[in-house]
């Protein structure tokens, strides 16, 4: 049983304790796993994404965290409740129709009930960015808002920013020939005011117009560059990727963490495994697996880098690389897949 409240060692001393967890992007990309679970609640190392996030922010001192939710608004809160078995606050504000990533900043904003700067995560990013240095960092700079920005090989598909210093003097979303390879790593930390200044009640980007209109008015905006680990886990490869380098220890997870010391789950073969499976002796569990609870592997059964969710039964000489399987599928015997979706 996991204590989901145990804290590794932290308390906050900083004065930010008010967080807002972007969820309610419709993840696309990620279809067909994301047409019944959003995509911050698929699994990543037998934990759903946002539980990572939830636990990161806890051990960074957050008291507080509001759950800005549109796309299957619904599927949250009777996993997370209230926070109390985190040992947080947790609320929810629910978009009718999505606002946009900085529509939903201001209108989660209305529900957080402490002062100071609040910190911003998009609901999609494994990172092991250190939220502690990026908020005395805001601090020490007194910056109007900071961002998390790490560096990346192409920097095309994301926000590339220009830098003097620690200062961000432009900010370029999504171009063919961005300026730098310096990009917005999906963690802000705004003051309050400036959360207030974001127009009520439409849709509006963060990225397209907040950034640029706060750098064109003169606000001061820096950036945390931080280039330890950082994943965007948008694609079902980006996804078992996450799950693969949390097993390897590439990737750091406090949830993880806890999740080991639980003892319902075990590292096994290079693969992350619920002491419930059954795995049977002349299975070929190969590295990078997740495998859940309660699931079967028969004999003569091969995986490599599969996502097998709980419940599921993987029969006898099946060949599985790469694949989600979903929850109490029956993949029947000999089926061979890779980069699949069985069961979705
Ligand atoms: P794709 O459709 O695959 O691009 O994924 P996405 O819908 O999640 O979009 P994107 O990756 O650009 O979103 C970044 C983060 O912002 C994710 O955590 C989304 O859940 C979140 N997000 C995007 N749009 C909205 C919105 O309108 N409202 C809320 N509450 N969150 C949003």
């Amino acid at each position: 049983m996991i204590n989901h409240s145990s804290s590794l060692g932290s308390t906050s001393t900083s004065g930010v304790e008010s967080a807002i967890l972007l969820v309610g992007g419709f993840g696309t990309r990620l279809a067909p796993l994301t047409h019944k679970t959003p995509k911050p609640m698929l699994k990543v190392a037998g934990i759903p994404f946002t539980e990572h996030q939830i636990v990161k922010a806890r051990e960074a001192g957050i008291k507080e965290i509001v759950l800005a939710t549109s796309y299957l608004a619904e599927v949250f809160e009777p996993y997370f409740g209230d926070g109390e078995k985190w040992g947080i606050e947790i609320r929810y504000a629910v978009e009718e129709v999505a606002l946009g990533t900085g529509g939903a900043i201001r209108n989660a904003a209305s529900m957080i009930t402490r002062g100071g700067p609040v910190v911003i995560f998009n609901g999609d990013v494994l990172s092991s960015h250190s939220l502690r240095g990026h908020i005395d960092f805001h601090q020490s700079r007194s910056a109007d808002v900071s961002l998390y920005l790490t560096e990346v090989s192409d920097a095309r598909a994301f926000g590339a920013v220009e830098l003097e210093g620690d200062a961000i003097r432009t900010f370029n979303e999504k171009m063919e020939n961005p300026p730098t390879n310096i990009i917005n790593a999906g963690c802000y930390i705004f003051n309050r005011e400036f959360i207030d200044a974001i127009p009520a009640d439409r849709v509006v980007s963060v990225e397209r117009e907040t950034f640029p209109g706060l750098l064109h008015h003169g606000a001061s905006l820096y950036g945390y560059v931080d280039r330890s680990y950082w994943l965007d886990i948008g694609t079902p490869a980006a996804l078992q990727n996450a799950t693969r380098d949390l097993i390897s220890g590439a990737a750091q997870s406090d949830a993880y963490e806890l999740l080991l010391r639980s003892g319902s789950h075990e590292l096994r073969s290079d693969s992350l495994i619920a002491t419930s499976a059954q795995i049977a002796t002349g299975a070929d569990i190969r590295s990078g697996n997740y495998i859940g609870v309660d699931v079967i592997v028969h004999s003569g059964a091969e995986l490599s880098g599969c996502i097998v969710l709980d419940g599921a039964v993987i029969s006898a000489g099946t060949k599985l690389d790469s694949s989600f399987i979903a929850e109490k599928c029956i993949v029947p015997a000999a089926t061979i897949a890779t980069s699949n979706f069985l069961g979705f």
